[in-house]
């Protein structure tokens, strides 16, 4: 999928003055499809009359440049004032009378904009879905969508947002794993789609903006595909050597700087915590530092530090076997960190930016970890391992020690970490767990931003209660009572040193059933929070 731009320098569809001019240079495009908004008043003042040729507006001036195409949807009862509904207008000899070249028009209702609720990003991102909809699957490649019009919005910081997930959804829908991996091809039926080619046309006015938007697009897009390779590749492929070595191609393709330590190096560090719970696997862990330098030397970094277990079979106190193959899901956390900070790197953020994956299996073997098991983590403290399959806690809470070590501005960790977080929160939200009110307001509001959204959940001392142990220092799990909970306060106490946040990512990372796969979550979120960060 590509993304670019074109600018038409006085193009402006609100304007009466203008209107007639701006849409015949866009209608004298060559494109395979010319999409345009409508208001529900555009759509309004010309149902009255039936014939749209006394009317004024939009949809009237259409009408005349394109033979009547719209006074005929009208007819037909093909064209409606409905937020989100669309038309799709094929050309005929009139058009070409007319010097149309576009071979079609794709009309999206915008929606009442006198309404906020219209006019929000959500209600936004429901017309651009239905666009986007209808421009793939078919026979058209490319299309030219022109940007102002469909958001009608003067605010450029909108049409920054609009756009930018306009993009996101366009690539997220363009997505096909068996294209994309091609050594893969269990599934042939996985064919790319015809459309290929989004092109966002603007003005003088928004032309900055569209075209820094769209790159940004793009750059989320591109992590947010290779998150979702990671997550849908097999555990026989995805194994941490391969997570390492994804990570270590990306280094030579950008200015990522990527170290990856392996068995001897982490037992030099001394993760007593992580190293238990790869002990059962015969395939070795794995540490990997990725760094984007994009702001000052010396500037504080913001650390993503993402759960990497390639595979969660429970270990000893073994999972049921129901489903079991979606556990390969359980390294989304890294896979997002990885495609975020190859987001960062191609978008070249003015930021500095530093990733880190513990990955490892959770196996039961001979050399396993038992229940009742004690282990002595990196930051000192011993934990009593009560149930081997609470090994993603186990794993990261050596990795946010290690991460001291950057003196962070925040840390935020991602996780599939709790089954009863997907209870709580279902496939809607991210589970988010911080006692920083400016990193919970930073990420609240990226998650908003990108519709890649989060909802707080508690992390009060209260609930330590459950992790005490009779013999080490804490246990690994409090109990099934706010399962998510107990997990993130197990967390919390190696993260005393920086502003921290947890990313309960359990029931948003992927999708079980029919279209079982990876999301690409929450990379969006992650890319705006960096974005948008001061
Ligand atoms: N990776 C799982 C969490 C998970 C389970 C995510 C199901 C998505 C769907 C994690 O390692 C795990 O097994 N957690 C246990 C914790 C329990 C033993 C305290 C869980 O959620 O059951
Ligand atoms: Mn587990
Ligand atoms: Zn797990």
């Amino acid at each position: 999928m590509q993304f670019s731009t074109k600018i038409f320098p006085q193009a402006d569809l609100q304007s009466a003055k203008q209107l007639k001019t701006s849409l015949k240079s866009l209608l004298t495009q060559n494109t395979d499809c010319l999409v345009l908004g409508y208001s529900q008043a555009d759509f309004d003042g010309v149902a009255a009359s039936k014939t749209a040729k006394s009317k004024a507006g939009l949809l009237a001036e259409l009408d005349l440049l394109l033979g009547g195409a719209i006074s005929h949807a009208m007819v037909l009862g093909d064209l409606d004032g409905k937020q989100a509904s669309i038309c799709l207008l094929r050309a005929d000899k009139s058009w070409s009378a007319n010097a149309v070249k576009a071979k079609r028009v794709l009309l999206l209702c915008m929606g009442d904009l006198q309404s906020s609720t219209d006019r929000s990003l959500t209600a936004y991102a429901k017309v651009a879905r239905a666009g986007l909809k209808a421009l793939s699957g078919g026979s058209i490649e490319n299309a030219l969508w022109f940007a102002p019009s469909f958001t009608l919005s003067k605010a450029s910081e909108m049409i920054a947002q609009e756009v930018r997930l306009a993009v996101q959804y366009a690539g997220d829908q363009a997505y096909r794993f068996g294209v994309r991996q091609p050594a893969m091809k269990f599934k042939v039926k996985d064919k790319a789609d015809e459309f290929k080619h989004l092109i966002f046309a603007g003005n003088d006015a928004c032309a900055k903006e569209l075209k820094l938007a769209v790159e940004q697009g793009g750059a989320i897009v591109e992590g947010m595909h290779l998150a979702k390779d990671l997550g849908n590749l097999p555990p026989n492929i995805c194994t941490p050597t391969y997570l390492g070595k994804t990570a270590q191609g990306l280094a030579k393709k950008t200015s990522l700087k990527v170290e990856v330590l392996g068995l001897k190096q982490i037992e030099a560090l001394g993760m007593g915590s992580f190293l238990s719970v790869a002990k059962g696997s015969d395939t070795p862990p794995q540490f990997i530092v990725m760094r984007h330098q994009g702001g000052k030397v010396g500037e504080a970094p913001v650390v993503l530090v993402g759960k990497g277990i390639t595979f969660d079979t429970g270990g000893i106190s073994l999972k049921p076997g129901e489903a079991m193959d979606e556990m390969k899901y359980d390294m989304c956390g890294a896979a997002s960190v990885i495609g975020t900070m190859y987001s960062t790197a191609l978008m070249k953020l003015k930021k500095n930016v530093i990733g880190v994956i513990p990955t490892c299996e959770n196996m039961p073997s001979g050399r396993a970890t038992r229940p009742g098991d004690i282990v002595k983590s990196m930051s000192g403290q011993t934990i009593e391992i009560l149930n081997t399959d609470a090994e993603g806690r186990l794993i990261l809470c050596d990795a946010l020690t290690y991460v001291e070590r950057f003196k962070p501005k925040a840390v935020i960790d991602i996780a599939t970490l709790t089954g009863a977080c997907v209870i709580a929160l279902g496939h809607v939200h991210s589970g988010l767990f911080s006692d920083d009110e400016s990193l919970v307001n930073a990420l609240t509001k990226a998650g908003q931003d990108s519709l890649d959204t989060v909802w707080r959940l508690p992390l009060d001392a209260a609930y330590h209660e459950q992790l005490k142990s009779n013999f080490a220092d804490v246990a690994n799990i409090g109990g099934r009572p706010a399962g998510s909970v107990t997990a993130a306060c197990f967390l919390s106490r190696f993260t005393e040193k920086y502003k921290w946040a947890h990313l309960d990512i359990a029931g948003t990372a992927w999708k079980s059933g029919a279209a079982k796969g990876s999301t690409g979550r929450p990379v969006p979120l992650l890319v705006n929070y960096l974005l948008e960060q001061k």
